[in-house]
């Protein structure tokens, strides 16, 4: 397996290949992400993933700093399931100059949700999976749900912007008591683990509720709201949406039974968790 730092050298590694399979990812490997790249080799070939923490999508009060880098142990792990080539740039090399072309996502999707408690956030994801995405120049990249609200937004921008790219989403990878993987569940306390599967728990409660036939929307989302916080989370969300657009569905779409997703995000100690559940 190439390990790369430069695009130069991604340039070298990646010429003659065509049907490219591209896995972008922050680094702080988990089984999610293997199971990522393994799939990845159904859909091209060679697969190639990258590993960079992207400051633009990071808020002045988030975890830049401390988002753990873990790149040899990331490295021996792609290693070991069939990644030719991964790309792991220095900052400098993304950002030689301030990026002052950048995405700019639409409000209605991109201001919403994550956007809203996360200004700026799906604006720096864009920019800088369109600056991979011309670097890598994949045929397929694939992105998993459990970030639902990106894998929407990467895959409208690569529909106006007619990158020949196709975007393959993949099922959450969840440890057996139900937990979403996620870089950020390393920051949890073990009592905070114990107790974080209890985010899934109550997306489950909202999607029976939904699927037996309550029509009341909003007053699911304020029960389900009110637990997690009886239990000492602090959500910033728990909202039930159209797939389609991640919009509120009106009465008349409820009864038509529009394809819905519940989508949550919420805080256990120091530690903000998202999670969602198509219904
Ligand atoms: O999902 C992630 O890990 C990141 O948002 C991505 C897509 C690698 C862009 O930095």
């Amino acid at each position: 397996m190439k390990v790369v730092h430069t695009i130069r050298d991604l340039r070298d590694q990646m010429r003659g290949h065509d049907k490219v399979a591209f896995v972008p990812t922050m680094g702080n490997l988990h089984e999610g992400h293997i199971k990522l790249m393994r799939t990845a080799a159904d859909y091209g070939d060679p697969v190639v993933a990258s590993i960079f923490v992207n400051r633009l999508q990071f808020g002045p009060n988030e975890d830049f700093d401390t988002y753990p880098r873990t790149l040899t142990e990331d490295c021996e792990k792609l290693q070991a399931n069939g990644v030719y080539c991964v790309f792991a740039p220095l900052e400098k090399e993304i950002y030689p100059v301030p990026q002052d072309y950048r995405i700019s996502p639409p409000h209605d999707v991109a201001d919403i949700l994550e956007g809203e408690f996360r200004p700026g956030f799906f604006g720096g994801v864009t920019t800088v999976v369109m600056k991979l995405f011309s670097c890598v120049q994949p045929r397929v990249a694939l992105f998993g749900k459990k970030d639902y609200q990106q894998l929407m937004i990467v895959r409208r921008m690569v529909q106006q912007f007619a990158l020949p790219i196709e975007i393959v989403p993949h099922e959450t990878v969840r440890a057996p008591d139900g937990l979403a993987l996620s870089s950020r569940n390393s920051y949890l306390s073990e009592t905070e683990r114990a107790e974080a599967p209890w985010l899934y728990a109550i997306l489950k409660s909202v999607q029976t509720a939904v699927q037996s036939g309550e029509k009341n929307l909003v007053q699911i989302e304020e029960t389900a709201t009110q637990q997690l916080s009886k239990r000492g989370w602090k959500p910033d969300y728990i909202a039930i949406r159209k797939r389609s657009n991640l919009q509120r569905p009106t009465a008349e779409e409820v009864i038509a039974e529009e394809k819905l997703v519940v989508l949550a995000a919420a805080t256990l100690g120091k530690t903000r968790l998202i999670d969602n559940l198509e219904i």
